[in-house]
């Protein structure tokens, strides 16, 4: 084998290869204009050189596609696509290199595509399926019009790349090369990451990463001809993926790296060993276990186990959307009516657990409390689909779950509410004792009988009865003690106060004293009694209709929100329609006040200060509490001063809890523009970055004591802050910006670059407020920051 030299074997191969064939196919490197291919004609691809990869038409279902695949597999392998997503064409189709130098696909008579789809390309020379696996369209003096490698499907090749910003999209499966559930996306910020599609690829999307964010502009994923996938360019030297242990310097192997329709980007190597034929090799996989792979069950169903088939399961009370698609995920054929009739829900229904499970949805609820009321806490509360319990917090979640996943690595417990048709008639009509209890498949059926053998056995009844009424009074006792007139679920460690609306009205002296209005309504002064204490009250106006049960969830959930920059809400009343809200009074007025009313500018010092109280605050909300939370309406005027001019963000948490497929919210904010992330305007997710820009916007207007937008200024382009500041900085010229005030140089140009970096158009380019933070104090380098939006 070894004394075989290399053209030998090359043309051994090639002479193997063409008498294999079907079809008589043309070896020639060069396409010239006038050469087509059709299905049904004698030439249905062209060949590169090595006779190893095919450009032309290939068989799906009862239909052909154009595309580039390896040939002499075992199993086809295709690299790439035409527009993969348009429906196969009949075998009357032909692709033709016209003379007046177009790629023209004929589907049938009169209906012609062109290949590529370009608006207005250049006229096409020739043509060549390069040895690469690279088909080109050259134009005059062989220049480069167009070329497959630009534009890659599922598949990279050696000597590819896959650019900044660009993506690979998994296929549906091996036989349909159609857009499938996942795209690996090189990121702008050189980060190399898995996502399901339809998800907001947002970090809790995210399912794989090549580690490498923030190294900068540019970054690639390249794959070399020997075999080696690593990431290169911006800050990067090289950040190796995977080494293929089979070089292939001499052409006898093809390497190939593929997002697969699992959702796993794997490194094959197709071998092309003398007469042997070829062979494939997996030389490494970005996960072994294809739970890991978010998304890859659907709603309500989890994934479990490590092999690869049937790794999805419904849920308790749930059932495939199609049996023969288990991936599709699961449906409930009962319908929550029947809970928000009810009286007493509880009794509709049965908790059963699963253990070790783990999703990674946000809960809208989390309160520390005892297994039992936790479940107890769910069967009540019409929203709740299922709860989590880790340990000592419940977290409540609503339907339809996603990312759900079983692992022995998992120590939470789920408990799922499933509505119990088999009790519901012997079961004695309310009774709060029994409802409750946590209950599996077999005690379900004990209790049957148990319920059964009541009816007979009076007496036992008559005994159980009375225990039952006083356990049941004690239970009522209890829950109205600890909040009015329901049970909500909440526990005595959050102190909110209920209040009543008679209550506030003489507090506030009948809503005397209005202190502001904000989006939700207007705010008023008041005083209460107890330590003669003075309150801020907040009437809601314009909040969405929503039952009692939702505001309350969202209240316990602003009411564990503990933080030095968050104000504080004291309590609420909800009476009918009216609901308020109670928190501290802030006695020394906005930030919008401070910066742009006051008679003097507030000291740099006491700037910077507020500058990182504000970021502090929201990166509070977005990380550290339980339940995340986008505020979606920072601006100066929400930003509010207490008596030792602590900076404390207000009107949080009101938006709407951040609920993924819901962040963009029907909240009917007026955010003002000027704050307003340019996302807001495009029909896309809102995320937490989105509240970044809106503070880059503030920490702009901190700086420069002014507001965004101001009229009354010396010259035409300072009306705009962002693009005042922006030209400033560019200019060098960021004195400008502060007039004659004592300030540190130093401490300015970082304040400016962090405002640019969170105003940029791109969320992914705007750093995460963690990053803002530890960049405002000088702990982070600040690259140059790009152009930002400029309105
Ligand atoms: C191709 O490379 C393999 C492994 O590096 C080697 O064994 C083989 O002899 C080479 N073939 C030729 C024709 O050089
Ligand atoms: C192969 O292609 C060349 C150039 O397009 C053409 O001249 C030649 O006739 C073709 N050969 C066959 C067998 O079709
Ligand atoms: C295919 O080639 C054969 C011989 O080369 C020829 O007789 C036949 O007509 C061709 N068929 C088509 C559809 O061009
Ligand atoms: C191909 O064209 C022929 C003649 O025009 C027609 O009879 C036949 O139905 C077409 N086949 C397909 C699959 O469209
Ligand atoms: C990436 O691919 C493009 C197009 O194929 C090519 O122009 C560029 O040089 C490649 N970059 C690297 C670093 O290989
Ligand atoms: C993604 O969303 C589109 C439109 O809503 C839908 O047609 C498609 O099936 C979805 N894809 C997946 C994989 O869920
Ligand atoms: C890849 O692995 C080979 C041996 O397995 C080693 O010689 C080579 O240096 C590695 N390449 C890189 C870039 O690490
Ligand atoms: C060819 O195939 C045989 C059996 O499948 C195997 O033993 C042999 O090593 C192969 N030769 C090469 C060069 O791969
Ligand atoms: C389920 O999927 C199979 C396979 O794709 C399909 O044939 C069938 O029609 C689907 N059933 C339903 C109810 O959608
Ligand atoms: C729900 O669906 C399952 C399976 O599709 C069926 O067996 C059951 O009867 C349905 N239940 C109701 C209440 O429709
Ligand atoms: C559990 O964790 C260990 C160590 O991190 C890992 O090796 C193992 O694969 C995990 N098990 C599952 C089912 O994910």
């Amino acid at each position: 084998m070894t004394s075989i030299s290399k053209p030998v074997l090359l043309l051994l191969l090639v002479f193997s290869l063409s008498i294999d064939s079907s079809a008589q196919q043309n070896h020639s490197n060069v396409i010239n204009l006038g050469s087509s291919l059709s299905p049904s004609a004698n030439h249905t691809s062209w060949l590169s050189p090595s006779g190893l990869f095919a450009f032309g038409f290939y068989q799906q279902g009862d239909g052909f596609l154009i595309g580039i695949w390896l040939i002499h597999q075992t199993e086809k392998t295709i690299i790439w696509t035409a527009n993969r997503d348009d429906p196969p064409v009949s075998s009357n189709a032909s692709l033709d290199l016209t003379r007046d130098g177009k790629l023209l696909l004929k589907i049938e008579q009169g209906v012609e595509k062109l290949i590529p789809q370009m608006p207005d390309p250049s006229p096409v020379v020739s043509a060549a399926m390069l040895d690469s696996g690279n088909f080109v369209l050259y134009g005059n003096d062989f220049s480069v019009i167009w070329e497959s490698f630009d534009f890659p499907t599922d598949t990279i090749l050696g000597g590819q790349n896959l650019s900044s910003g660009y993506k690979l999209v998994s296929s549906v499966s091996t036989s349909d090369q159609s857009s499938g559930r996942f795209f690996l996306q090189m990121q702008k910020d050189g980060n190399l990451v898995g996502y399901p599609v339809n998800s907001s690829a947002e970090s809790d999307d995210a399912y794989w990463s090549s580690n490498t964010p923030n190294s900068g502009l540019n970054v690639q994923l390249i794959l070399s001809h020997i075999g080696i996938l690593f990431l290169g360019g911006g800050d990067l030297r090289e950040h190796i993926l995977a080494n293929s242990s089979y070089p292939s310097k001499n052409r006898t192997a093809i390497h190939r790296a593929t997002l697969d329709a699992d959702g796993i980007f794997r490194l094959y190597l197709h071998r092309f060993e003398s007469s042997n034929g070829s062979d494939v090799l997996r030389e490494w996989s970005a996960l072994s276990n294809l739970c890991e792979v978010k998304g890859i069950c659907g709603f309500n169903s989890y994934c479990s186990g490590m092999g690869n088939k049937d790794v999805c399961k419904c849920y308790p009370g749930f059932h495939f959307i199609n049996a023969s698609k288990k991936f599709l995920g699961c449906y409930k054929n009962s319908s929550d009516d029947d809970c928000r009739r009810s009286k007493h829900p509880s009794i509709l229904y049965s908790i059963v657990p699963l253990e070790n499970m783990g999703w990674s949805d946000y809960p809208y609820s989390v309160v520390q409390m005892e297994k039992e009321d936790c479940c107890k806490s769910c069967l009540e509360d019409c929203n709740c689909g299922a709860v989590l319990y880790t340990g000592d917090e419940c977290t409540k979640f609503k339907l339809p779950l996603r990312y759900g996943r079983v692992s022995e690595n998992f120590s939470y417990t789920a408990f799922f509410k499933v509505i119990r048709d088999d009790l519901r008639i012997p079961l004695p009509d309310h009774n709060p004792s029994l409802a409750p209890t946590v209950l599996t498949e077999s005690k379900r059926s004990l209790i049957l009988i148990l319920s059964i053998s009541l009816g007979s056995i009076s007496g036992f009844c008559f005994i159980f009865a009375i225990y039952s009424f006083f356990r049941y009074r004690r239970q009522l006792f209890r829950y109205r003690r600890l909040l009015g007139n329901a049970n909500l679920g909440l526990t005595e460690e959050i102190t909110l106060r209920l209040f009543s609306y008679s209550e506030l009205e003489k507090a506030t002296d009948d809503f005397k004293e209005e202190l502001g209005r904000g989006s939700f309504g207007a705010v008023y002064k008041g005083t209460i009694s107890e330590g003669n204490k003075a309150i801020a009250v907040k009437r809601l106006e314009k909040v969405v209709e929503e039952g009692q049960r939702e505001f309350r969830a969202e209240m316990t959930a602003i009411a564990r929100t503990h933080h030095r920059n968050l104000i504080r809400l004291l309590g609420f009343c909800i009476e009918g329609s009216r609901k308020l809200l109670v928190y501290e009074f802030m006695s020394n007025g906005s930030l919008a006040d401070l910066l742009f009313k006051a008679e003097m500018r507030p000291i740099w010092k006491e700037r910077v200060r507020i500058a990182l109280d504000v970021a502090k605050g929201i990166l509070y909300l977005h990380e550290e509490c339980e339940v995340h939370i986008i505020h979606c309406n920072i601006k100066p005027q929400n930003i509010l001063l207490d008596d030792t001019w602590t900076a404390k963000i207000s009107d949080f948490g009101l938006a709407k809890l951040l609920v993924p497929n819901q962040s963009r919210t029907t909240m009917g904010i007026e955010a003002k523009v000027g704050y307003l992330a340019p996302e807001w305007q495009k029909n896309v997710l809102v995320s937490v970055k989105a509240d970044t820009y809106s503070f880059g916007i503030v920490l702009l207007e901190i700086v420069c004591c002014r507001s965004s937008i101001e009229i009354n200024v010396p010259t035409a382009d300072e009306i705009i802050l962002s693009t005042w500041v922006y030209n400033c900085y560019m200019a060098g010229e960021l004195d400008k910006l502060v007039e004659d005030e004592n300030v540190d140089i130093m401490a300015l140009e970082r304040m400016v670059k962090v405002g640019l970096w969170c105003i940029q158009e791109d969320p992914a380019l705007r750093p995460s407020m963690k990053s803002v933070i530890l960049m405002l104090e000088g702990t982070m380098n600040i690259p140059v920051p790009p152009s930002p939006v400029l309105i």
